[in-house]
């Protein structure tokens, strides 16, 4: 049987209307006919293009982050109920960019996951270590615990509406990919944390990522691991060509 995996695509702070709108027509087309979930967050701004060219395709779209009221005196913010204006499938949540340049807490990315599980829109929450972190031997401690954070009054009935990304931060944007037993080391870690956290029997329910400089080249690598279902793509997913390699990868379970 072939494992289903996630691609999801981070376009972060990059492209414009000029690209976007090729971009949109050609992977809606591209991803017709993968057996994998084909995904991207896209700037705010081009939303609406992401609802006009990819709204019943193939394709999930989504933003990058929310806010956690419905509205309110948050001069630059974006609500859930906005997001669902653009029929929004998903959500990037405490991205290591946005914790370490936007202040972005433990506790901030918890009411945002509950606020997007509460507007429908999927969650995709972000863990990652540090370097420092890692060479100190931190890295579960510090992974179960902005797990355990993120997911305070999270029921577990709403856990399979949930994507994690493990993203360790020496990795992002970096071209320094963790090797795929890392990854597969510390994604295995994830999925018996939650189990424990939630009592259940089985990591069946739980989707986790690998995100960190992942690309054409070491996709099927990492992708094949047994515990990882997925990859959260940032500098890749800029270019359709290289997106599409990874996309259309492959694994037999
Ligand atoms: P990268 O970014 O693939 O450019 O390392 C991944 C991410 O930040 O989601």
């Amino acid at each position: 049987m072939e494992k289903e995996l996630y691609l999801i695509g981070n376009f972060k702070m990059n492209l414009t209307k000029s690209d976007i709108i090729p971009y949109l027509k050609k992977i809606k087309k591209m991803a017709k006919n993968t057996n994998n979930h084909v995904g991207i967050c896209v700037p705010y701004p081009y939303l609406c293009y992401a609802k006009k060219y990819l709204n019943h395709s193939n394709v999930l779209y989504g933003a990058q982050n929310l806010h956690y009221k419905e509205s309110g005196a948050f001069t630059g913010e974006v609500s859930a109920e906005m997001l669902n204006d653009f029929n929004c499938d998903m959500v990037i949540i405490g991205h290591s960019e946005r914790r370490n340049y936007y202040n972005e807490t433990d506790d901030s990315v918890n009411l945002k996951v509950l606020k997007a599980l509460s507007s429908n829109i999927v969650p995709i929450i972000c863990v990652g270590e540090s370097e420092l972190e890692r060479e100190k031997n931190e890295t579960f401690k510090v992974i179960d615990n902005q797990i355990k954070k993120a997911l305070k009054d999270v029921k577990v009935e709403d856990l399979s509406s949930v994507i994690f990304a493990y993203e360790p931060i020496w990795a992002i944007g970096t071209g320094k990919t963790a090797t795929s037993e890392q990854a597969e080391e510390v994604i295995s870690h994830i999925k018996k944390y939650i189990c424990k956290l939630y009592k259940l029997k089985s990591t069946d329910l739980i989707v986790v990522l690998y995100g960190g400089s992942m690309n054409e080249k070491n996709a099927t690598e990492l992708l094949k691991m047994p515990s990882i279902d997925g990859g959260l793509i940032g500098g890749a997913c800029l270019n359709l060509e290289k997106f599409g390699v990874i996309f259309n990868t492959k694994i037999n379970d």
